[in-house]
């Protein structure tokens, strides 16, 4: 019997570890994972302590499969042509241009897609919604399919969202709490949705495989998203509260948290989340209800976004202000770039944020990361720098201003601040009572992710401050 094939467009965070897993746990299925991007492609076909994407665990499983029945290619046309199911997982970024600009999401890459899909395809095929898309995507996306293929090959448009949370995607994508997906509810949807739970069932309870109609599943993506740093903008909310007070948020949340109907996840206060999806998916929510003529419903959610962009700037300002209101020249020491630990992911990470205000401040910025590379780094400030129309003159001069390092001692030598931006592990085993004797006899040690316990800290150090405390 010929084997199945399946491929997904798009070899990012979602599409390599999602479908490394899917070829683990279904050897009777050929996957093959595409991408216009051939550089990705030729790093995931590479050396596999290099792979794009850094996750725990994601090398192990595609040491194990990779050219057995996992491929990476940049052959989309072949790939489409082979499959009986096609995954999107493309990116869908805020829009910067036009209609919705810095609201809405970007549809180009998902309707470049489909269109490519219709053209190509010469047999009937299951289109799988991975990426993250607005309510109503499936709609848009079977026109576009219908509009560019001859009427003999039929489409069927799932929608199946992705939950994995990077740094623990592998975990995650063995365990899920739920899969869910939508399809329409027709004969033809079903049988749609019928094949792709065949797949999940090899390794997730079937009491897990959730299934709805499309547009329940596309807005329980975007309603998953929003509820999560929902919870981080009420906590971080209520750490500006306990720095007034004298309450402790750590005691706070864990108290709040004791209460089942709360829970316990997703009350660390922090500097604010980053991330590519939660900022991104919670516009789109606002946008759409905006178009829905719901200003309550998009306001309400709009302030997620307020409350995390006023604790990045509260944090920076707290830096500038127990620095004794100035740092111009004074070296700061940044620690951790990524959005989170355990990824090579910096998008939309707060480091990016509080850099570029130390630096709007005249500050000296070393920063340090164990995976995110200097490129990115540097990659992540310009983007943010040509967003905010900076000059050539303005850019070249912050540029000098920042020194992006392998060691992370450095940081410390001589500098007025270190701040602590992202939780890795690694910063909780540093010798800080020996490492703060390096920095300048007047400094600031500032924990953005509270990792470290705030009693030892303020015998070891000048200064000590975190969040909430
Ligand atoms: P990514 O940027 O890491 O990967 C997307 C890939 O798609 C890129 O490599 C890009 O080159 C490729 N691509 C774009 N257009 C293409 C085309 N026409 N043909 C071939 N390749 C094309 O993005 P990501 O983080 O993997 O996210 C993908 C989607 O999944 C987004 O909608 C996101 O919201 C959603 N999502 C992401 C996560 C996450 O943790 N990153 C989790 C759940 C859902
Ligand atoms: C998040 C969701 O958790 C996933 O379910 C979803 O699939 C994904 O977005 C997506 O759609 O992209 P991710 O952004 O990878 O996953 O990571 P999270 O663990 O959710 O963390 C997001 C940000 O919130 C990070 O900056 C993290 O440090 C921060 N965070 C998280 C807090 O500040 N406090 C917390 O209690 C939890």
């Amino acid at each position: 019997m010929k084997k199945q094939s399946i491929c997904c467009i798009g070899a990012g965070y979602v599409g390599g570890p999602t479908m490394a897993v899917i070829a683990l746990k279904c050897p009777d299925i050929n996957v093959t994972v595409v991408d216009n991007n051939p550089s990705k492609i030729k790093a995931w076909n590479g050396d596999i302590n290099k792979l794009p994407v850094y996750e725990p665990g994601l090398k192990e499983v595609v040491n194990k499969v990779r050219n057995k029945n996992l491929f990476f290619s940049n052959d989309v046309n072949k790939a489409i042509i082979d499959s009986e199911m096609i995954f999107l997982a493309v990116n869908t970024p805020t829009k910067s241009y036009g209609e919705g600009k810095g609201m809405a999401a970007d549809l180009t890459f998902i309707e470049n897609c489909s269109k490519q899909i219709a053209e190509v395809a010469t047999s009937n095929k299951i289109v799988v919604e991975k990426s993250t898309l607005p309510v109503r995507t499936a709609e848009k996306i079977k026109d576009i399919l219908s509009a560019n293929s001859n009427n003999k090959v039929k489409f069927e448009v799932i929608s199946n969202p992705e939950f994995l949370a990077e740094g623990t995607a592998i975990e995650d994508l063995f365990k899920s709490d739920r899969v869910l997906i939508g399809s329409d509810q027709t004969k033809s949807g079903r049988l749609a949705a019928n094949s792709l739970i065949e797949i999940y069932k090899k390794w997730i309870p079937r009491d897990k495989i959730l299934t709805t109609n499309v547009w329940s599943s596309e807005l329980t993506k975007l309603a998953s998203n929003a509820m999560l740093a929902q919870r981080i903008s009420s906590i971080n909310s209520l750490s500006a509260l306990c720095e007034k007070t004298g309450a402790d948020i750590e005691e706070v949340a864990n108290a709040v948290g004791h209460d089942r109907r709360i829970g316990k996840e997703f009350l660390r206060s922090s500097v604010g989340f980053g991330g590519s999806c939660f900022q991104k998916d919670i516009l789109n929510l606002v946008y759409l209800s905006r178009h829905y003529g719901l200003n309550e419903v998009a306001e309400f959610w709009h302030q997620v976004i307020r409350i995390n962009d006023y604790q990045k700037s509260r944090f920076t300002k707290k830096i500038i202000d127990e620095l004794n209101g100035t740092i111009k020249s004074k070296k700061i020491g940044v620690l951790g770039w990524a959005f989170k630990k355990d990824t090579n992911d910096s998008r939309e990470s707060a480091s990016i944020y509080v850099t570029n205000g130390l630096l709007d401040e005249g500050a000296k910025v070393y920063i340090y990361d164990p995976k995110v590379s200097s490129e990115r780094i540097k990659r992540d400030l310009m983007n943010l720098w040509e967003i905010k129309n900076y000059s050539e003159k303005e850019i070249k001069s912050k540029l000098s201003n920042i020194k992006i390092v392998k060691d992370s001692e450095v940081c410390f030598q001589e500098s007025s601040c270190i701040a602590i931006l992202t939780e890795w592990d690694e910063f909780k085993r540093y010798n800080w009572k020996s490492l703060a004797k390096k920095m300048q006899k007047q400094h600031l040690i500032i924990d953005g992710r509270n990792i470290l316990d705030p009693k030892k800290m303020k015998k070891l150090t000048n200064k000590f401050c975190s969040i909430g405390r």
